[in-house]
């Protein structure tokens, strides 16, 4: 999670087999909103996506490509407005990729959203499940971001990636950060421009901790004396926790500054989490999911958190003075896991381990009474599958990607779990990234 490619790809890639077709103008009403936020309409046979619409829209629009087995069109004018449209608050929206829906009321707003979710249970075929209301985390709460940069001429771009594009947004305004976060931006976009060379490009991964900002900077800069001395001095100006700097390529992380731990704290336990170690993206969020975790676990005496990163639901799950092992692919989260536990003298214990390669087998996750598996996007069947077959008495999803969650649940399903409920947590507002945290039973 924490290894990135310099080397973005294009977000525009033609799906093969069917050609652009040439652009034309078309006039299209909006149907529905669809799974990335765009407007949906028909024409044709075929599908038409057209960002910032809603139902009942009569638009022009201009069909400029494909995208999946549908239509890309951009919106030219709204001739008739449907109802549940919103003036977006922000100056960048629309251009900028980072939100997709401010131009919705919040009431259709949350049905779309938590619509999501519904649709991608509904076509994995798991039948009627309880879906809980959305929990909802308020906008500027988030903590953490990456942030792309470039170095051009006499100054740094630095913000969010534009939409469908690699151009560089500079964020003046943000709806969703943390203040200290947006505070951070021109200060650091002024480093930058000192620092890296003209023509660089990297990014900037920015976290709020308990005691101040985490930043790490992924760019290539060869970094002399005379650099590390200004960044000691931006770090010092701007009370940051820490300060490191990553290379593309390098394989460790160069400690700037440390002028603090970095800590954070889940369940009152200090932990002190790599530079730019996995976070969820708001403390609220992070909280909703681990008390829908914990009380799903209820007074299970063993339980094996997976995929658990430096403990956001370890330590909660502490409490109840239970056997408690965590597993995770990368060994920087969880020796900062580790650390947090022995200061603490708790009972945990920890392993280093590919769950997509290496799940835990149905012979080791038999002697758990409850399991909770956390994975990046591209979900968990490998794990699904062992977990259908040991059958633990619970089972609890985290998810930060609808359709792979249905995929999960479908095979825990057909080892027999009960979905008990299926709660979604939006703490990525006005996009469509969407966290869920589903409760098995068998
Ligand atoms: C969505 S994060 C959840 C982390 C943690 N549960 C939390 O809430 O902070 C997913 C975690 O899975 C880890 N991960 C990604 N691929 C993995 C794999 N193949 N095997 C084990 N862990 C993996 C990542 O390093 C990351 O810590």
């Amino acid at each position: 999670m924490t290894s990135r490619s310099f080397k973005r790809p294009h977000p525009a890639k033609r799906p093969k087999g069917k050609t652009a077709p040439p652009p034309r103008t078309v006039e299209v009403e909006i149907e529905e909103i669809g799974a990335r936020g765009d407007g949906v309409a028909r024409l044709g046979g075929e599908v038409v996506f057209v960002p910032f619409t809603v139902p009942g829209d009569r638009v022009v629009a201009r069909v400029e490509g494909r995208r999946g087995d549908g239509l890309a069109a951009a919106l030219i004018e709204v001739l008739v407005q449907g109802p549940g449209r919103a003036e977006p608050a922000c100056p960048h929206f629309s251009r900028c990729g980072g939100c997709a829906l401010q131009h919705v009321d919040d009431a259709l707003y949350g049905e779309w959203k938590r619509g999501l979710l519904a649709t991608q249970l509904a076509r994995a075929g798991l039948g009627e499940l309880p879906l809980a209301p959305l929990v909802r985390v308020p906008p500027g709460s988030r903590r953490r971001a990456t942030f792309a940069f470039a170095r051009r001429k006499h100054h740094a771009l630095l913000g969010f990636n534009a939409r469908a594009s690699h151009a560089i947004i500079d964020v003046e305004r943000c709806l969703l950060l943390e203040p200290a976060l947006l505070a951070l931006l021109p200060p650091l976009r002024t480093m930058l421009a000192a620092i890296v060379p003209d023509g660089e490009e990297g990014d900037v991964v920015v976290t709020q901790t308990e005691s101040g900002l985490d930043v790490l900077v992924e760019a290539d800069a060869r970094l002399d004396l005379f650099d590390r001395e200004r960044l000691a001095a931006f770090a010092d100006a701007e009370d940051l926790a820490r300060l490191s700097w990553r290379r593309p390529g390098a394989g460790f992380i160069d400690p700037i500054a440390r002028r603090r731990p970095a800590v954070v704290r889940f369940a009152g336990i200090a932990v002190e989490p790599a530079p730019g170690g996995f976070l969820q993206p708001t403390k609220g969020g992070e909280v909703a999911i681990a008390e829908a975790v914990v009380a799903a676990v209820g007074g299970a005496g063993s339980v094996v958190d997976l995929y658990s990163g430096c403990g956001s639901f370890t330590f909660p799950l502490a409490a109840g003075n239970r056997i408690l092992h965590a597993v995770e692919g990368e060994e920087a989260p969880i020796r900062a896991l580790e650390a947090a536990a022995n200061a603490q003298s708790l009972r945990v214990t920890t392993e280093v381990r590919d769950l997509a390669r290496r799940p835990l087998l149905a012979p080791e996750l038999k002697k758990y009474q409850a399991v909770v598996f956390d994975p990046p996007r591209a979900g968990a069947s490998a794990q699904a599958e062992q977990l259908a077959e040991a059958g633990p008495p619970v089972v609890v999803a985290v998810s930060c990607n609808p359709a792979t969650l249905a995929r999960d649940l479908k095979i825990l399903q057909g080892g027999g779990y009960r979905i008990e409920a299926v709660t979604p947590i939006d703490q990525f507002p006005f996009s469509a990234h969407l966290e869920a945290v589903a409760v098995c039973r068998r």
